[in-house]
């Protein structure tokens, strides 16, 4: 994919933005320049590594560029957060913001993380979830998932972290409606595992080559998937899952559609006219390319 020099020579051009550290290896500008010349639009979306200090900065220096918008990707999104003069319902439930709209002069926060990673998940189950969650993690990730399976009242969530008091946190922020939230140990993980329910491994565990599996499993029941917010490798626990027969699913679907509802939000257009498939299969092409 390029971008044609006559678009850069444009004076009209807009931009958007991923601000974060690192920013070198994201596959967001290929995503979403890839939605934006299909679309026929003067908009280019660039990255640009900035550190904690920098980041209001950035941000309103951004604002006072007329930029149509950015993401913000880690380490900043909570902090993008703070720098919001307005923020939707669902960002101010996960206390973070992954996109930020120049409003009328004002900085607008929203987190399309949750709706990307559910779009994922219906994709690969339908729309009726599973009676129970098996989240691993409490780090902003599993807020964002979380989120989404309180916004589909799945009747039982459990959360499993590493320090528990985070997990605990977490389950108090959230806890809304009918759902029945609760904190387990990570030790406790294999005990919890039965046929009705979903696996959503939210941590950075696996990053890394070579590590050891977050959890041990010596068992998976057949036709439970696990969600892994991981992609382009797989980890240690994806693949011990996949040997003993189990489902898998990447993070490629929620970094996808992510995007695509964050297209959505700048572009003031419906989702449905935002190429997703198009998004996705430009990722796909350039992590089979590697
Ligand atoms: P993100 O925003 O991507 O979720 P985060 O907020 O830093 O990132 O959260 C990272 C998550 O990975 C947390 O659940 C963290 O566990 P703790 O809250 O106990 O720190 C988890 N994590 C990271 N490294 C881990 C490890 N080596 N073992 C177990 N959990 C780990």
């Amino acid at each position: 994919m390029t971008t044609s020099p006559e678009l850069l020579h444009r004076a009209d051009l807009r931009t958007l933005w991923l601000l974060g550290q690192p920013v070198g290896h994201s596959l967001s500008p290929l995503i979403q320049n890839s939605a934006l010349s299909h679309l026929g639009l003067p908009i280019v979306y660039l990255a640009a590594p900035v550190t904690k200090a920098a980041l209001p900065s950035a941000v309103r220096g951004l604002l006072a560029l007329g930029a149509l918008g950015a993401n913000v990707t880690v380490p900043h999104k909570e902090a993008a957060f703070e720098l919001c003069e307005a923020v939707s319902p669902r960002a101010s439930a996960m206390g973070a913001c992954n996109v930020l709209r120049f409003l009328d002069g004002r900085i607008h926060g929203d987190n399309t993380d949750g709706a990307g990673w559910l779009r994922g998940i219906e994709d690969a189950l339908g729309a009726t979830l599973p009676p129970r969650a098996l989240v691993l993690g409490a780090g902003g990730a599993a807020r964002a998932v979380a989120y989404s399976l309180l916004e589909r009242a799945v009747p039982e969530i459990v959360v499993f972290n590493r320090r528990r008091e985070r997990a605990e946190q977490m389950v108090s922020d959230l806890q809304t409606g009918s759902s029945r939230l609760q904190v387990a140990s990570l030790a406790e993980f294999a005990s919890h595992l039965d046929a009705d329910c979903l696996v959503v491994q939210t941590t950075s565990v696996g990053l890394q080559p070579n590590e050891a599996p977050l959890v041990p499993v010596d068992r998976w029941p057949p036709g439970v998937l696990l969600s892994e917010l991981i992609y382009g490798r797989q980890t240690a626990l994806a693949a011990r899952v996949q040997s003993l027969g189990g489902r898998l699913q990447d993070g490629l679907p929620m970094l996808v559609y992510q995007a695509a509802e964050s297209l959505a939000l700048w572009l003031e257009r419906p989702l449905a006219e935002i190429p997703s498939q198009l998004m996705m299969d430009a990722a796909r092409r350039h992590l089979a390319g590697r």
